[in-house]
């Protein structure tokens, strides 16, 4: 079955994403290594794609002990030559690729707007926005020519309300939201279908600074609905849905996946 025929019957089935290959940014750690580890368990061979190389080996080490394939592929997405290069190891490793989680994602300042350097704009930019739009577009046209894929970028709650003290990354990732919409129009008929994961604060290396700390930790358990942050784990399953035959009527859509956070 391809990712964008209608599914068979046998809703567990719907999931499998056996045969298919897969690249994921940003998968040495966080949610990238959890989406990654879950398409591999749902039957993935797997691209993975980071500026860590020791965390990278082992994260498809640990895919290779499921029986599945990994190729661990260092580069600096922001480089256009490693992005490139990177894209090109992906498909001489994997033949093809069926599912592209767009992930690698920055978010390095919390301050207030007035505050913000030119400097600190440019790298949260051209890591969130530019990287990704043109890695998209890469391996989005090779889709396009193959005859179909899904790609599944990360938004983040932070496309949806506006968040004090994160201007630049919740710009980045509203322009994601956007792009993963254009996207999904201009490649519907090529049977590409893109569709955005939106999360609310998730333990990772990217948020252990602000959830740890005491006031402003508590104030986003507050925040939430169910009072607390969210594991990578409660991650999986939405990417493997995105990724698979289950969602083969869904494009151009943000889910949000945050504990209740923007539901009020
Ligand atoms: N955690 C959350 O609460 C949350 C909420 C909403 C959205 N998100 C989004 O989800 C994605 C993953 O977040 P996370 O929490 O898992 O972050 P994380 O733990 O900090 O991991 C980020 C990943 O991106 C990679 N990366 C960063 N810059 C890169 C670059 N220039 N080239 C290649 N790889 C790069 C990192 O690896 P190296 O450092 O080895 O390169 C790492 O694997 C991001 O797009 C983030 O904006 C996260």
């Amino acid at each position: 079955m391809t990712t964008h025929m209608p599914p068979a019957a046998g809703v567990m089935g719907q999931f499998s994403l056996a045969g298919k290959r897969a690249l994921v940014t940003g998968a040495s750690r966080g949610l990238g290594r959890t989406i990654a580890l879950a398409l591999a368990e749902a039957g993935a061979d797997l691209a993975l794609v980071a500026r860590s190389a020791e965390p990278l080996a082992a994260v498809a080490g640990e895919i290779e002990a499921l029986g599945r394939q990994a190729i661990a592929i260092r580069a600096d997405l922001t480089v256009t030559l490693e992005r490139r290069q990177a894209v090109e190891a992906a498909y001489a490793a994997l033949g093809r690729v069926d599912v592209l989680v767009c992930n690698a994602g920055i978010s390095p300042i919390w301050k207030r707007s007035a505050k913000v350097t030119e400097e600190e704009w440019d790298v949260i930019m051209d890591t969130n926005v530019k990287a990704a739009f043109f890695l998209c577009t890469d391996v989005g046209g090779r889709m396009c020519d193959q005859g179909g894929g899904a790609i599944i970028t990360l938004a983040s709650v932070a496309a949806v309300v506006g968040t004090p003290r994160m201007a630049a990354y919740g710009m980045s990732k509203a322009a994601i939201a956007q792009m993963t919409r254009t996207l999904a129009l201009e490649w519907a008929p090529q049977h590409v279908r893109v569709n955005a994961i939106a999360p609310g604060y998730i333990e990772t290396d990217m948020t252990s600074g602000l959830l740890n700390h005491p006031y402003w930790g508590a104030a986003i358990r507050q925040a939430t609905p169910m009072g607390r942050a969210g594991q990578p784990q409660e991650i999986a399953g939405i990417a493997v849905y995105l990724a698979s035959p289950a969602s083969s009527f869904a494009t151009g859509q943000l889910f949000i996946v945050d504990g209740g956070a923007v539901a009020g």
